[in-house]
């Protein structure tokens, strides 16, 4: 299948990449380049041994859209592109609105007009809000607590109002739990700009010597042992389950919502040990008050991904932190 990804040279698209070209899907790139690097794509290439093509342009451009999707014969979207920052969405809220909404729209009139039928989005777990119960199921109510929480939901409405209005949609909505881990090649991977602000990227900066400590947001939640509690998913396993989707709308059209999690919870103090462990190092931590909208815990329930498309997460809690350790090292060689 010919395939565009938007945002495909960011974190999850990269990976997302060069599991479809190794499945032997012709992969597209677009991307404006506001979060990731220009060499990335050349890293795909050489991971895949392709050579895509990989284009500079923002979502937001239905013009530049409408020819790159005749120009490529494109037959299926995956639509990575936008910013997800949650601190940053509440400073900055136009402009989420902007990049992820009216970004999302424009492809959508360029699908439209170019008859491109089939699209997978990127959403997020943060759709759900605080938990009436877990794990969290696709039914669960939805009440979004922040700006760019609100512009995935958003996205979803439009998306499942477009499959009402037209049969000929097939689309998937996918909901990240919390994507960690590279590709075990090492050379791709998440790279944050500045101090990141979650966990995972901000152990690797201290792994490397990079930052002086960890804080831990609060150690008095009513979870295991006190620290928050996440669905932590190896990128792989999530980049795979782009191609489960991608699989499942040859067959069916409508919109169909799943989660893309392990079901299964972890502390922070558990994924600062494994890190230790992978890194063969100490990560020193500091506990400190607990982030302002931080929930204690939650996690997927991702059985409707296994009975529906025959997905579930492979990798363990080793692969994701021996896989982040050696992108950390092979970043830390890049002179970009
Ligand atoms: P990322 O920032 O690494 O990738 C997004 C890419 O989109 C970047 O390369 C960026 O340059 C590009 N981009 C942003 N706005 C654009 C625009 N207007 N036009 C063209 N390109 C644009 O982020 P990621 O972690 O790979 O996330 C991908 C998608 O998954 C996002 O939509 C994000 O909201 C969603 N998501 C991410 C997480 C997570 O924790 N990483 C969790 C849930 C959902
Ligand atoms: N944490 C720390 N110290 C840090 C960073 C995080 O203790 O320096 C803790 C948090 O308190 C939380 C856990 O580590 O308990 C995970 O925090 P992250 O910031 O890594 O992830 P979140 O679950 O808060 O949110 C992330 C993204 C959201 C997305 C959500 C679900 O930031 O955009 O995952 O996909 F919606």
């Amino acid at each position: 299948m010919n395939i565009l990804l938007t945002g495909g040279t960011g974190y999850i698209g990269s990976h997302t990449a060069v599991v479809l070209a190794n499945a032997g899907h012709s992969v597209v790139l677009l991307d404006n380049f506001c979060n990731s690097n220009q060499s990335v794509s050349a890293r795909i290439n050489q991971i895949t041994n392709q050579t895509l093509v990989c284009i500079e342009g923002d979502v937001r451009d239905t013009d530049l859209l409408i020819n790159t999707l005749k120009k490529f014969k494109t037959e299926a979207v995956v639509h990575f592109a936008g910013l997800k920052a949650v601190g940053e969405s509440a400073q900055e809220p136009l402009s989420y609105f902007d990049n992820n909404v009216a970004g999302s729209i424009s492809l959508l009139e360029a699908m439209k007009k170019t008859n491109v039928r089939t699209i997978v989005f990127s959403s997020s777990a943060t759709v759900y809000g605080k938990p009436q119960y877990l794990p969290y199921d696709e039914v669960h109510p939805l009440n979004p607590i922040n700006p760019y929480g609100r512009t995935k939901l958003q996205v979803e409405e439009i998306l499942q109002d477009v499959a009402k209005s037209d049969y000929s949609w097939r689309i998937a909505l996918l909901r990240y739990f919390n994507p960690v881990g590279a590709h075990v090649s090492g050379m791709i991977g998440e790279d944050p700009r500045g101090t990141p602000n979650n966990l995972m990227p901000y152990i690797m900066r201290v792994a490397a010597g990079a930052l002086p400590h960890l804080n831990i947001f609060g150690d008095d939640y009513d979870t295991r042992d006190g620290t928050g509690e996440r669905d932590y998913i190896h990128v792989m396993d999530l980049a795979e389950g782009h191609l489960a989707a991608l699989n499942y709308l040859t067959q069916h059209s409508g919109c169909e919502i799943f989660n893309l999690g392990t079901g299964i919870p972890v502390s922070v103090l558990e994924l600062i040990h494994e890190f230790e462990v992978a890194s063969q190092g100490t990560i020193p931590t500091e506990v400190v008050a607990r982030r302002a909208g931080d929930l204690p815990i939650y996690f997927a329930s991702a059985n409707k991904a296994k009975s529906l498309m025959d997905w579930s997460a492979k990798r363990d809690l080793t692969d994701i932190c021996k896989s982040s350790w050696n992108w950390q090292k092979f970043r830390g060689s890049l002179d970009d």
